[in-house]
């Protein structure tokens, strides 16, 4: 490999979920957008970049960027619209998708659930339910009997971990009942739902089938490195937020904080990960206060003058090879399935994926076993609570349109794909940090 910085095996490629980009569906969160739960009441996700109807135009242009992987999720909401009622055409048309990949010699990576539910899911079988895992099993058993002869790699939930924070802890994505003891038992939900996909995939797409998740990983910091407090809540959020459900999927042990009932033990799920799928931003500051009340504040902060992304998330790539070695712990082949930045201007995206792939092979020089890159995104698209707002595309989309036009960005990353080499270093832009910003 002379000259080059990554194996000729390595991976490299885009990710995208379903709702965010395909358009034209009712689910949950649309319905939540009808109910003025995003930032912006009249915001809707409503045709997205209308890939549904676009995705060979999409896939040459991923295509043309040279990659050989790509990392997608079904929409559960478009395959099974009533409980137990499932949707022949829309399974064709992922499975006609997975094709395309296929003939492009990109190598699909397939995710079951990316956040999003059919609208009828929370009131049936609510993720704090028992009733949740088997649901959620009879539509992989679908999806797998339609798709599974042609994927060998599946992320079966992406960042479970944010998406109960968001739902259960905070109250701002729909479905989520708050309370300590429900999060732990949608945790639980989640992770023999992941069990029963797990026992799914190797049954029907076969035991070479690759199985994994997609976990959000936060670097977790104390503002004041002096204080002993700030450090320990550091501590805690990392094991909870980035370990809690990759450990149950490894050791079967669920371990959700220090309080009565946090604790279970799922058999079912030991041994259900075959890699672990990294998805990185950006470290959260953690800081704690006793008086006059105990408070916890998490907050992003351009703390090493490298500045922020439009959301104001603080651009820190060392994290990137701390989060990796970190994970590797667990003895399990790693990708980085997302990691990327919200760049309206486009003036930050090259140097970002730059420093970012260079951490990453500052942590494989490490020892650390990781196998491939997906930026997120190709495309602008759909950012949840934010909706519009946001772009994290590669790929500029003009949503009226639909013109989508490559960035500059894109220029770059293809020419580390061709290469397997940093290359030149794009030069930087910084956009000085404003102060604390909150993750939401
Ligand atoms: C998530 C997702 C993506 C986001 C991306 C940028 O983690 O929230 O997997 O859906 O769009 O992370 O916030």
């Amino acid at each position: 490999m002379s000259g080059r910085d990554f194996p000729e095996s390595f991976l490299f490629g885009c990710a995208t979920s379903a709702f965010q980009v395909e358009g034209h569906i009712d689910n949950d969160w649309e319905r939540w957008a009808q109910a003025g739960r995003l930032k912006d009441p009249q915001a809707r996700c409503g045709k997205a970049t209308d890939h549904w109807n676009r995705y060979e135009e999409d896939f040459d242009l991923l295509a043309q960027m040279g990659a050989n992987a790509y990392r997608m999720s079904i929409e559960w909401a478009r395959v099974e619209p009533e409980p137990g009622v499932f949707d022949d055409e829309a399974l064709d048309r992922y499975a006609r998708m997975i094709s395309a990949l296929r003939a492009r010699d990109i190598e699909p990576f397939v995710t079951l659930l990316h956040f999003t539910h059919p609208t009828w899911f929370h009131e049936l079988s609510p993720w704090h339910s028992p009733a949740a895992p088997e649901r959620f099993a009879a539509f992989t058993q679908q999806v797998l009997e339609a798709i599974g002869d042609q994927v060998g790699h599946y992320t079966v939930l992406n960042e479970p971990n944010v998406w109960l924070a968001a739902a259960y802890v905070e109250g701002v994505a729909p479905g989520g009942t708050r309370g300590l003891s429900t999060t732990v038992k949608a945790a639980e939900g989640l992770v023999r739902a992941h069990a029963a996909a797990h026992r799914q995939i190797k049954a029907i797409a076969g035991p070479n089938a690759q199985v994994g998740i997609s976990q959000n990983h936060v670097r977790f910091a104390p503002s004041d490195r002096n204080s002993r407090a700030e450090r320990a809540a550091a501590k805690t959020l990392a094991d909870v937020f980035n370990h809690a459900l990759v450990e149950a999927m490894v050791s079967g042990r669920l371990q959700m904080g220090g309080f009565p009932g946090a604790s279970k033990h799922i058999s079912e799920a030991e041994r259900t990960l075959d890699f672990i799928g990294v998805n990185y931003y950006s470290r959260l500051f953690v800081e704690t206060k006793v008086l006059p009340k105990p408070e916890l504040a998490l907050f992003y902060e351009d703390r090493q003058g490298m500045g922020i992304s439009d959301l104001g998330w603080e651009i820190y790539p060392q994290g990137l090879t701390e989060a990796l070695q970190e994970m590797n712990g667990y003895g399990l082949p790693l990708y980085i399935t997302e990691n990327g930045i919200d760049d309206r201007d486009d003036s930050r995206r090259a140097r970002y994926i730059h420093d970012h792939l260079e951490a990453a092979i500052n942590a494989m020089r490490r020892g650390v076993d990781l196998r491939g890159y997906f930026h997120w995104s190709l495309l602008d698209n759909f950012e949840w609570l934010e909706a519009y707002e946001p772009r994290f595309g590669l790929v500029h989309v003009d949503y009226e349109s639909q013109v989508r036009t490559p960035k500059a960005s894109a220029e770059y990353f293809a020419e580390v794909i061709r290469n397997g080499r940093l290359g030149t270093k794009p030069s930087r832009t910084i956009k000085p940090g404003t102060g604390r910003t909150p993750p939401n």
